[in-house]
C-alpha cells in the first residue's frame, strides 16, 4: 500500500493549534482512539511551555473518552459541536472554558456543507479497511464522516483491526445534494439501500495511517430497575391500546428510541410485549436490546448511524456477521436523523426527557436551566417529524428531590406543539387534542409523583387568566427553592 503508516505521535505532530477537526464516530461507537491521546499530551506540552493551543471539534454525536475526555482534560478545546456526554467536558462548556453549538443532529452536515460554520481543516476517522484509490470502509458508525471527508484538506485514518474488514456493505453512504438541486431521499423502507458500502477521498488527501487494534469505548448499560421498567411497560402498553384503537397500522410501524437506560429498558418492554407485532427500527443509535431483540426475531430490521453496543454484544455481532449484515445498515445522521424520512416513514419515536412542564414542553438538555447535560442529540430531528412523538422520563431525580414535572421547564428544547404523549412510571398522558389546561390536568393525574401532585394542582389554581394559566411571578418556583434548599418539594406558594 502506498500510504504513509505513523504513530499517534506523529500524526498529532501534524495537528496545529487551532485547526478544526473532523471525527468519524458516533456516541463511543466507531471514534478515533489514539491520535487524540497523543494530541491531548502535545496540548499539555504546549501549555507548559507557555504556547496556545486548542482546536475546534466537531463530531458525530458524544465520543469516546479518548477524545472528549482527553482534550477537555488538557483544556485543548476552543469549540465542540454538536452533542457530548462527558464529564470532563462538561465542566468544560458549564464554565464557559470551551464554547459549545448544540445541534441537530441531521443539520450538521449541511451546516458544514454551507459554510454557516467554520470549514474542518483536518479529518481524523477509525476504519477497518482502506484502498490504494480512497475507498475508506468505516467502522461501526458513520456520523458525519462521508462530509467531512469531502470538506477537509488532510486526512489521518486509524485502521484498525480490531473491526473485521467484512464489515464492508454494512455502511451505506449517501450524501444529498444542496438546494436547489435536493430531491427526495429514496429511503421508503428502513432498509432501503441508496449509497455506496464506502467513503470515496482522493488517496493524496491521506496523510497518514495509524494501526491500532482496540474495542470501542462503549460502556454497558445500568440494570433496568422498578422505575425503567415500569416506564418501559407503560409505553408498551400504550402501544398495544393504540393499535388497538386502530391508530397505528396493525403491521406497526418502525421505531426510533433514544439513548441511555430509560430508552433501553422501553425497547426491552416493547420486544417483550407480545401484543406488539415484530418490529423494524429507523434510529440514531442502535443499542444493546436491538441486537437481542433482533436474535429473537422480534426486531426484523435495524437502520442507524452506530452500534452503540457494549464489546460483549459487538462480539457475538462480529462472530456472526452474515445474519447482522441482512439485518443492519449505518448510514450518516444526515440520513438516519432526517425529518424527511422521518416523516414518510411514520416513525414511533421515543426519547428521554431530564424535564417536562405540566404544558406539555420537553427540557432534554439544560439542568435546572442553566447547566448543560449532553445536548438536544437527535430528539428533534425525531420528535417534531414522527408518526407519533413520545417522552419518557422517571416522574422524579435525586431521590425525589428534584420533580422532573414542574410549572414551566426551565430552558425549552421541544415544544408543546411537538411532544404528543408523556410517560413517566406513574402512568401515560395523551395531549393529542388538548387545551393547555387540559394538558396540565392530564399530566398531574397521570405522571406526576405523588408527592409533588397537590403542589402541581394548587399552582394551577393560582394561575393567571388566560389561554395558559401560567403564573409567571411562580412558574420557576421549583428551581429557585431547589437552588436554595436542595429540595423541590419544600416549595410554599403562600410565598408568591
Ligand atoms: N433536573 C436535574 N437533574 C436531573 C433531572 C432534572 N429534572 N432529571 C434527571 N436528572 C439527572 C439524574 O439524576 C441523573 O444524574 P446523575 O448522572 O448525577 O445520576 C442524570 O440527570 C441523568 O438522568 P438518568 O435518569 O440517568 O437519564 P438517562 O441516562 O436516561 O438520560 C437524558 C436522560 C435526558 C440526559 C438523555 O436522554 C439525553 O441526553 N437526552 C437528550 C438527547 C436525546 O434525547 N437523544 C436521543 C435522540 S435519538
Amino acid at each position: 500500500m502506498g500510504f504513509k503508516f505513523m504513530t499517534a505521535e506523529e500524526a498529532a505532530d501534524q495537528i496545529k493549534n487551532e485547526d478544526i477537526i473532523g471525527f468519524s464516530g458516533f456516541t463511543a461507537a466507531g471514534c478515533p482512539k489514539v491520535i487524540t491521546q497523543a494530541l491531548a499530551v502535545k496540548a499539555e506540552k504546549e501549555h507548559e511551555t507557555g504556547r496556545p493551543f486548542k482546536i475546534g471539534i466537531f463530531t458525530g454525536a458524544s465520543t469516546g473518552d479518548a477524545i472528549d475526555g482527553a482534550l477537555a482534560r488538557a483544556h485543548a478545546i476552543k469549540f465542540r459541536s454538536p452533542y457530548q456526554s462527558s464529564a470532563d467536558l462538561r465542566k468544560e462548556l458549564n464554565n464557559r472554558d470551551a464554547h459549545y453549538y448544540d445541534l441537530h443532529l441531521s443539520e450538521l452536515p449541511q451546516y458544514l456543507r454551507y459554510g454557516f460554520l467554520p470549514k474542518p481543516t483536518v479529518a481524523i476517522f477509525e476504519c477497518c479497511d482502506v484502498t490504494e484509490d480512497g475507498e475508506i470502509i468505516l467502522t461501526s458508525a458513520v456520523g458525519i464522516a462521508p462530509t467531512v471527508a469531502h470538506l477537509a484538506d488532510k486526512i489521518f485514518l486509524e485502521l484498525n483491526h480490531f473491526h473485521p474488514k467484512a464489515l464492508k456493505g454494512m455502511h451505506d453512504i449517501y450524501e444529498p445534494a444542496d438546494p436547489p438541486v435536493r430531491r427526495e431521499i429514496p429511503v421508503y423502507k428502513p432498509s432501503d439501500r441508496i449509497g455506496v458500502p464506502y467513503i470515496k477521498v482522493d488517496p493524496k488527501k491521506i496523510v497518514g495511517i495509524v494501526e491500532t487494534n482496540l474495542p470501542n469505548e462503549v460502556g454497558g448499560f445500568t440494570p433496568t430497575d422498578e422505575v425503567t421498567e415500569q416506564i418501559g411497560k407503560n409505553v408498551s402498553n400504550f402501544l398495544t391500546s393504540e393499535i388497538e384503537a386502530g391508530r397505528i397500522p396493525a403491521s406497526f410501524l418502525p421505531v426510533q428510541s433514544g439513548v441511555g437506560n430509560v430508552a433501553n429498558a422501553v425497547l426491552g418492554a416493547m420486544g417483550s410485549n407480545p401484543n406488539i407485532p415484530a418490529f423494524e427500527v429507523y434510529t440514531e443509535v442502535i443499542q444493546d436490546s436491538v441486537i437481542k431483540l433482533m436474535k429473537e426475531n422480534r426486531v426484523k430490521f435495524a437502520s442507524g448511524c452506530s452500534l452503540t453496543i457494549s464489546a460483549e454484544t459487538l462480539n457475538d455481532v462480529y462472530a456472526d456477521l452474515d445474519f447482522f449484515k441482512e439485518r443492519i445498515v449505518l448510514r450518516p445522521q444526515e440520513i438516519s436523523n432526517n425529518p424527511e424520512i422521518a416523516r414518510r416513514l411514520g416513525l414511533i419515536a421515543i426519547n428521554t426527557a431530564l424535564e417536562a412542564d405540566i404544558f406539555g414542553n420537553i427540557n432534554s438538555t439544560h439542568v435546572v436551566g442553566t447547566k448543560m447535560m449532553n445536548g438536544i442529540g437527535g430528539s428533534a430531528d425525531f420528535c417534531r417529524n414522527s408518526y407519533l412523538s413520545i417522552f419518557t422520563t422517571p416522574s422524579v431525580a435525586k431521590g425525589g428531590k428534584i420533580s422532573s414535572i414542574v410549572p414551566m421547564v426551565s430552558h425549552l428544547d421541544h415544544s408543546e406543539h411537538s411532544v404528543k404523549i408523556l410517560v413517566t412510571e406513574c402512568g401515560v398522558a395523551d395531549l393529542r387534542g388538548l387545551s393547555p389546561i387540559q394538558r396540565a390536568e392530564n399530566i398531574i393525574e397521570n405522571c406526576v409523583h405523588p408527592q409533588y401532585k397537590k403542589l402541581l394542582n394548587d399552582y394551577l389554581n393560582m394561575g393567571i387568566k388566560g389561554h395558559t394559566p401560567q403564573n409567571l411571578q411562580a412558574c420557576f418556583a421549583f428551581h429557585n427553592v431547589f437552588n436554595k434548599t436542595g429540595d423541590m418539594s419544600r416549595v410554599d406558594w403562600n410565598d408568591y
